[in-house]
């Protein structure tokens, strides 16, 4: 349903995405995921046809962006970034203004308009002035608009962005609800995010693409060795030696010591090796008490910052 092709774009001599290729299929909901400045925006403009850029290319529903942009724009629903409501506007007349611009028959523009509003819940707030509405419901007016042609995708440019945490939940709770109707690419600079909402994550930095997969797979693939947390009740120095001598153990952290003199640790052991049977065996036989034991995943942050350092360092 998309297909980037060595995407890349020059602002004068300085590149803000180099050869970005990936793919989206059809009814996929993928997150596109990087820091300010990582190169979101640009990709996403390049993909609405709207932005062309330096070299590469890209197919969107079907039609290639360079030769055909004016197909792609009629399949796609487009939120930007900043987005360009018309504050003195009334909803429902905004509405009836985008719809025309897009070219919706007029008998086909209100029913449109009708479902449209139901399914992004601003029904009652279609009189309404765009300015005087809050941040959440002219993002929800500004995912209407988007979707009033019906698009086959929808690209959503950092969707949740400046909404309080109430209003985060809603938006991604209606962008899993459109996700079995339309291709969805979302752009976003919060972790959790796309761990919540997407089926699968395109890690963006400094307009390079450092990884594509699942956020299951990504964290199971940086995964090189596997966590334990541990919490026991006995004396720390002896916990710690005893859980460094145990075979299979790589590496014992001892964490923040709780009001209550229990000590937790992280302890590290081979990715192949599940070591709960023998730490809980050691530390009952040694006569301290096990108050806690689990595996501690690695969380999409961590891979996120291990992500980002590597390339770092492969570049210097
Ligand atoms: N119109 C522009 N002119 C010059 N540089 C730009 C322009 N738009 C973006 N950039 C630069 O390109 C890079 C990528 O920006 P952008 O695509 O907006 O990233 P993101 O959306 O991930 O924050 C940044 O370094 C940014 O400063
Ligand atoms: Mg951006």
């Amino acid at each position: 349903m998309i297909e980037a092709e060595k995407l890349t774009k020059y602002y004068d001599k300085v590149a803000a995405i180099e050869d970005v290729s990936f793919t989206v299929e059809k009814g996929e909901i993928v997150g596109f995921l990087g820091p300010n400045g990582a190169g979101k925006t640009t990709t996403m403009r390049i993909l609405t046809g709207f932005l062309p850029p330096s070299s590469g290319t890209a197919r969107v529903a079907g039609h290639d962006i360079l030769t055909n942009s004016l197909q792609v724009r009629r399949r796609i629903g487009y939120l930007p970034e900043a987005v360009p409501l018309y504050t003195d506007m009334k909803v429902a007349a905004y509405l009836e203004f985008v719809a025309e611009v897009k070219g919706l028959e007029r008998r086909e523009r209100r029913r449109s308009i009708g479902e449209i509003m139901e399914k992004c819940r601003i029904v009652d707030v279609q009189r309404m002035l765009i300015g005087s509405l809050s941040r959440g419901y002219r993002q929800r007016v500004g995912i209407a608009q988007a979707l009033l042609n019906n698009p086959e995708v929808l690209i959503l440019d950092e969707p949740t962005v400046g909404l309080d945490p109430k209003q985060i939940i809603e938006i991604r709770q209606l962008i899993k609800e459109l996700s079995g109707q339309s291709t969805i690419i979302l752009s976003t600079h919060i972790l959790p995010e796309v761990s919540m909402v997407c089926q699968r994550v395109i890690i963006i930095n400094n307009g390079h693409i450092i990884a594509v997969d699942t956020p299951e797979n990504l964290t199971a693939r940086l995964q090189s060795s596997a966590k334990l947390l541990l919490t026991v009740d006995g004396p720390v120095g002896q916990v710690e030696e005893a859980l460094t001598q145990l075979p299979g153990v790589l590496r014992v952290e001892p964490r923040d010591e709780a009001r209550d003199a229990t000590v937790s640790f992280v302890v590290e052991s081979e990715r192949s090796r599940d070591l709960r049977r023998d730490v809980s065996r050691l530390i009952v036989d040694r006569g301290w008490g096990l108050l806690e034991l689990r595996p501690a995943d690695m969380t999409l942050e961590e891979i996120f910052i291990r992500l980002v350092t590597e390339e770092h360092q492969e570049v210097q």
